[in-house]
């Protein structure tokens, strides 16, 4: 359907949980995290059922995430449920890859289509001071897999943080012109109000372009498959391509086509809004899906027409990143 600013919007990402086995410093804290319960969070049904709803109001994509959708048990039967409602046509997922390798070949039979791997460096001590816990061989090994069984386009998401991995900006564009990968560089932004975000941390896209000019010759493609905002450059002679994610540097809002689900199953129009729709409250009140549908289209009506980050995230916006799911 289509939205207040005349935006088609079909596209829903899902945060099937707030849980991870990694404690990336820009998106966990260290301690302390409290796991929503049990009865806190939608059931695989509840998610089945919502997924329904939502293709009847013009969803016809869903991407999970988290937290990190893979420590959700039966992820896989969801993503079946999710392959058999009429109107989706396209089921990817983020992931941080570390138990893919084990899940894939089940994944990819359920209907999953695509998968983008959260990778922020390509040195096993930085990886393992940015995750706290991580071992990056595992995810080399996702990333890999993923090509063996053609889940193509594979793409690898960077946060970009300087000082921290912007030496090695170069490097992963050579990932990508050996092999088919997609790299795609993200702006740092400023969400969830956590201690590690500084201003001086953030490289725009215009910067990590020019870092990249030196060493390979970089030309405008047009949006490979997908559903994302990042613009896309070919690389001379090589195999896969880098994007760009500019959330800080260009507003792409005028261009959105999604909506949220939070793993307590609330519906959020934009990442950077405070307003929710409550469907977990609808669903123990055993609301008709014609209720349900209703709900879905309030929260498509009251998105806003661009985000209102420049004011800030912490005041107005009480979740953090792993509760929304990117
Ligand atoms: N800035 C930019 N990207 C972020 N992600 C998580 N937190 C941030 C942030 N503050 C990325 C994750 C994942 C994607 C869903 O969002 O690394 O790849
Ligand atoms: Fe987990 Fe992803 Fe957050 Fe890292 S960025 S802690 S992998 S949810």
């Amino acid at each position: 359907m289509v939205d207040s600013f005349g935006r088609k919007i079909n596209y829903m990402r899902i945060s099937v949980t707030d849980r991870c086995n990694l404690r990336c410093r820009y998106c966990m804290p260290e301690e302390g995290v409290q796991n929503l319960g049990h009865g806190k969070i939608l059931s695989l049904e509840d998610l089945a059922r919502l997924a329904r709803v939502a293709a009847q109001v013009g969803i016809s994509k869903i991407r999970l995430t988290g937290g990190e959708p893979l420590v959700r048990k039966n992820i896989t039967g969801l993503v079946a449920c999710l392959a058999d409602i009429d109107g989706i046509d396209d089921i990817a997922m983020t992931t941080n890859g570390l138990l893919f390798p084990a899940l894939a070949q089940d994944l990819k039979d359920a209907g999953l289509k695509r998968i983008n791997i959260s990778m922020d460096t390509l040195k096993e001590e930085r990886f393992e001071y940015i995750t706290r816990r991580g071992d990056l061989s595992s995810v080399r090994e996702a990333v890999f897999k993923a090509l063996e069984l053609e889940m193509n386009p594979v793409k690898i998401n960077v946060v970009v943080i300087r000082g921290f991995n912007d030496d090695e900006i170069v490097d992963f564009a050579r990932l990508a012109y050996d092999h088919p990968l997609h790299i795609r560089f993200i702006e740092f932004m400023p969400v969830g109000d956590l201690l590690f975000w500084e201003p001086q941390r953030m490289m725009n896209s215009d910067e990590i372009r020019m870092v990249l000019q030196n060493d390979y010759e970089l030309t405008p493609q047009k949006a490979i498959e997908g559903n994302g905002p990042a613009r896309y450059y070919k690389i001379s002679g090589g195999a896969g391509s880098i994007g760009f994610i500019s959330p800080m540097s260009h507003q792409f809002c005028s261009e959105c086509n999604r909506i949220r689900l939070t793993a307590d199953g609330k519906l959020r129009g934009c990442l950077y809004e405070k307003q929710e729709v409550d469907l977990k409250e609808a669903l123990e009140r055993e609301a008709s899906d014609e209720e349900l549908r209703e709900l879905f289209w309030r929260a498509i009506k009251s998105k806003p027409a661009r985000h209102n980050m420049d004011s800030g995230w912490g005041q107005q916006n009480l979740r953090k990143m792993y509760q929304i799911g990117g």
